[in-house]
């Protein structure tokens, strides 16, 4: 046994939670509000000032922000109190700004940590062609066969019908002829129309109604969801997709290989990786911030690749202590 066998050590998603717990209450103040750029902000905010608590020297690798230029925990920004252990990390303080704005399911607070240089870094490619699905379906993964193939090749695997088979796609123009395909091979089509991380989390799980992710999203949201797929097992490939010729060349120029299918072992090159998530508004992987009077509830999924430990957890706040402890406004 070696000595690390014999004492665990620190578990830094337990002290994340406390970051997308700060970062979920305070945008959950503007669900619904119709001000995705201050939803945002607060829980930049917020999840920035509680960051500053956690011993760690932390280089920001994917910041969210740059697509939209919304307010970011920027690329290069360092993190913590600079003690040891460095890492990277992958913040997605919200991940769903228009859902938030508008009231609607699925937006998460986010972040995900693993040692420094392990982080995949996508430089200028802001979108990533996506296949997600479970342990039992990780071999079938591959954006080179043609998606009415591999849905085939699921429902085989599942032992089901192929018009059993769920697929879950962000409702895009871009996704039109994909869509068709696969619901010309039988299968079933649940659109978002935002979060893809959350549809990630939702297409490894054997159980919940979704078999599989497919499309075109973010490759923030792409790298964050590979954490935690690294977690809970099961896969995700992508591909690097340039928006345009220029973005192409650009990529081309940085070294990138754009014709590779990364795997969750690509993006994440490391097994100890660390994950949180806390809801923002309800939905099928976590409840949302719920206020009643002075107190707010959240939920949260906390997770260690390296022991493979899923924690859902569950916490009652003081919104008026918290205030004034923190002076941000968290709830
Ligand atoms: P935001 O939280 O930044 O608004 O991103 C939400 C999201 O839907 C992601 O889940 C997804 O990966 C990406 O946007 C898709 O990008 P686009 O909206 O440009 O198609």
């Amino acid at each position: 046994m070696t000595d690390s066998a014999q004492h665990p050590d620190r578990n830094l998603a337990l002290e994340l939670v406390r970051v997308t717990e700060a970062g979920a209450l305070a945008s959950s103040r503007l669900v619904g509000r119709g001000d995705k750029e201050a939803a945002d902000q607060a829980a930049v905010d917020a999840m920035r000032h509680m960051l500053t608590s956690v011993a760690m020297d932390g280089i920001v690798v994917i910041g969210e922000g740059e697509k939209d230029e919304a307010p970011m925990l920027f690329n290069g920004e360092e993190i913590g109190n600079g003690e040891p252990p460095q890492v990277d990390i992958a913040v997605d303080p919200l991940e769903g700004t228009t859902l938030t704005a508008k009231g609607m399911p699925s937006a998460l607070s986010v972040i995900a940590l693993s040692g420094r240089g392990t982080m995949f870094d996508p430089g200028p490619c802001v979108y990533m062609e996506k296949l997600a699905g479970s342990e039992k379906v990780a071999d079938l993964l591959d954006l080179d066969r043609p998606i009415g193939e591999t849905l085939a090749l699921v429902a085989e695997r599942k032992r089901i019908d192929i018009g059993d088979v769920m697929v879950v796609v962000l409702d895009r123009p871009r996704h039109e002829q994909g869509i068709a395909a696969i619901r010309a091979a039988g299968a079933r089509v649940r659109l978002i129309t935002d979060g893809d991380v959350s549809a990630a989390l939702l297409a490894v799980s054997d159980r919940s109604p979704v078999d599989l992710l497919w499309g075109v999203g973010g490759t923030p949201e792409g790298v964050i969801s590979a954490a935690a797929i690294k977690c809970l097992g099961g896969q995700l490939v992508g591909r690097l997709w340039p928006r345009d010729d220029a973005e192409r060349q650009a990529a081309l120029d940085a070294g990138y290989d754009l014709d590779r299918q990364l795997t969750v072992d690509d993006l994440i090159r490391s097994d100890d990786c660390f994950f949180s998530a806390t809801g923002v508004t309800d939905g099928d992987v976590l409840q949302g911030v719920r206020f009643r009077g002075g107190r707010a509830t959240t939920e949260s999924l906390v997770m260690r690749s390296r022991s493979g430990t899923v924690r859902r957890v569950a916490a009652t706040h003081d919104r008026g202590k918290l205030r004034s402890m923190a002076g941000v406004r968290f709830g």
